[in-house]
Parts: structure tokens; sequence; C-alpha cells
């Protein structure tokens, strides 16, 4: 019998790459997000049985109602993907916006990482992968306060879960992607330019699937970032702060 896989923010960027390598790896899939259209498009193209499931992943009964539609079926692999950001300085930013952000990008991510967990834990296996952000493994971003803060809560979340399902002996895999830029329509969606070059959404997804396979809790794709996210322990907190601010900056004023 085929795997079947979840992802959600499937109807673009990096969401709908899982779908397209996980496809041709044989997984049937269930796609996730808001534009019906787009996940009607994409589900057509694939060559495995897919399923859609609009849903609007900021209202919690939505995250219900997708943990619903899955109770009694197994799940091999979960991506929690869905996610936005915004720049701009925090007293001028749009306060409906951010907390939409907080929906999503913690509250409906942590919604579903426990309801997956739960069930995967009761299947005995199955792996689930948030998309964190390399965002996150900094200490703060001045002019993307909200969205460093989501991806912040995104990392520690699964790191702490990744070590009580090691400590507890659990076949159950959690890992959290943390890519630096990466071309898709975060940008358009967020109203910046990125002030480093993106990595190809295609090259991120590989990375992510070679990072699971090896069981690897943060996995930070390409390997300028993941060095410079290793070396950044190295650096004092404040002048990591300041280095992300002069990143950010550059963003808003182009
Ligand atoms: N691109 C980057 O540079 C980068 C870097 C690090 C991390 N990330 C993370 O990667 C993830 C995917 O982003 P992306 O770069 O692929 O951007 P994207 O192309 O804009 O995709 C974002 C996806 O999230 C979905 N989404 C947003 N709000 C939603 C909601 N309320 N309910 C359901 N789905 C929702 C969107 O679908 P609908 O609009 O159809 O709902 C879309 O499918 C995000 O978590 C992002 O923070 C991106």
């Amino acid at each position: 019998m085929p795997h079947f896989a979840v992802i959600t923010g499937a109807s673009s960027g990096i969401g709908a790459e899982f779908a397209r390598q996980l496809s041709a790896q044989g997984y049937d899939l269930m796609l996730v997000a808001r534009r019906r259209g787009r996940l009607q498009q994409l589900a057509a193209e694939l060559p495995c049985a897919c399923e859609i499931f609009p849903a609007d992943l900021s209202q919690t009964t939505e995250c219900s109602r997708l943990l619903q539609a899955l109770e009694q079926r197994r799940v091999d692999l979960f991506v929690n993907n869905a996610g936005f950001g915004e720049c701009g300085c925090f007293l001028e930013t749009d306060l409906e916006k951010e907390l939409e952000m907080l929906d999503v990008n913690v509250r409906a991510l942590h919604i579903l990482t426990k309801g997956i967990l739960q069930k995967m834990q009761r299947q005995g296996s199955g792996a689930l992968l948030n998309v964190g952000s390399s965002a996150g493994l900094l200490p703060a971003g001045p002019y993307m306060a909200t969205y460093y803060a989501t991806k912040s809560y995104v990392v520690s979340l699964t790191c702490a879960t990744a070590e009580e399902l090691r400590s507890q002996g659990s076949s159950v895999y959690v890992g959290c992607l943390c890519p630096g830029p990466v071309d898709t329509e975060f940008n358009k969606v967020a109203n910046v330019r990125f002030a480093l070059p993106g990595i190809s959404a295609a090259y991120c997804v590989r990375r992510a699937l070679a990072g699971m396979r090896r069981h690897k809790t943060v996995i930070v794709p390409g390997p300028l970032m993941a060095a410079g996210m290793a070396m950044s322990h190295l650096v004092p907190r404040g002048v990591l702060i300041r280095m992300a601010e002069y990143q950010q900056k550059r963003k808003i004023s182009r």
C-alpha cells in the first residue's frame, strides 16, 4: 500500500514542491490550503492519488476539521508548512495581520503538531516535519519581529517534542526545516524583496527529505546557510540581532 502524506500550505512554494517530490516517491497525498483552485490544479498534475482539503488554518475549527478528517486514516508523513511573514517597523505593522500570523504560524502548527503526534504515537510510527525558518534559529529579527518570534516558537516546540519522543524510545520522528531565503511567493505576501539570494523550493525540499531520512531534528538546507547557522553560536547575541536588523532593513528599503 502506498504511503500517505498530508501537506499544509500546498498551494504554492515549498508546500507544492513537497507535493511534487513526495508524489514522485509514490506517496498518496492530501493537499491543504485556502486556494481551492490552486490545489485542484496541482492535484491534477500529480501522478498519484491526491485529495484536496481547502481550509483556512487561521481558524481553530478548521484545524479540528482537518484532524477529524484524518482520524480513521493512517498518516505516514505530515508536513506542517502553511505560514507567512510580514516586514516593517513593529510600531507601524498591522496588528490584525500579525494576529493572523500567530494563528497560522504558531496556533495552527501547535494544534496540528499535538494532534498528529498523538495519532502517530498510537499508530506506532510516522514522521512530522514542521517548517520553521533560519529566522527561528536567531535570537530576534528587528523589522520582521513577529515572524522571527513565531519561527523561534516552531524551533523550540519541535526540539522539545523530539527530545521527549527520543527519551521515550518512540519510533515517531519530528523535525524542523529551517531554510534561509527560498524563491517562492513568500516575498509577495510579506511585501519585501530578499536581501540575500534565495535557493529554489525544489532544492530546499530535496535537502529536507534527505535530512528526514537521517532523522535530523533541525534541518538547514544549503551548505552556506548551514555553516552560517553553525557559526552563529560563536557570535554574541547583540551582534546577531544587529546583523538580522541590517538584512531586514535592506529588504524594506528596496
Ligand atoms: N520562502 C522563504 O524564504 C522561507 C524561508 C524560511 C521559511 N519559510 C516558511 O516556509 C513555509 C512555506 O512558505 P513559502 O515560502 O512556500 O511561501 P508561499 O509560497 O507564500 O506559501 C505559503 C503557503 O501557506 C499557505 N497558507 C498561508 N496562510 C494560510 C492559512 N490561513 N490557511 C491555510 N494555508 C495558508 C498558502 O496557501 P493559501 O494562500 O492558498 O492559503 C501557501 O500555500 C512558511 O511556513 C514560511 O514561513 C519560507
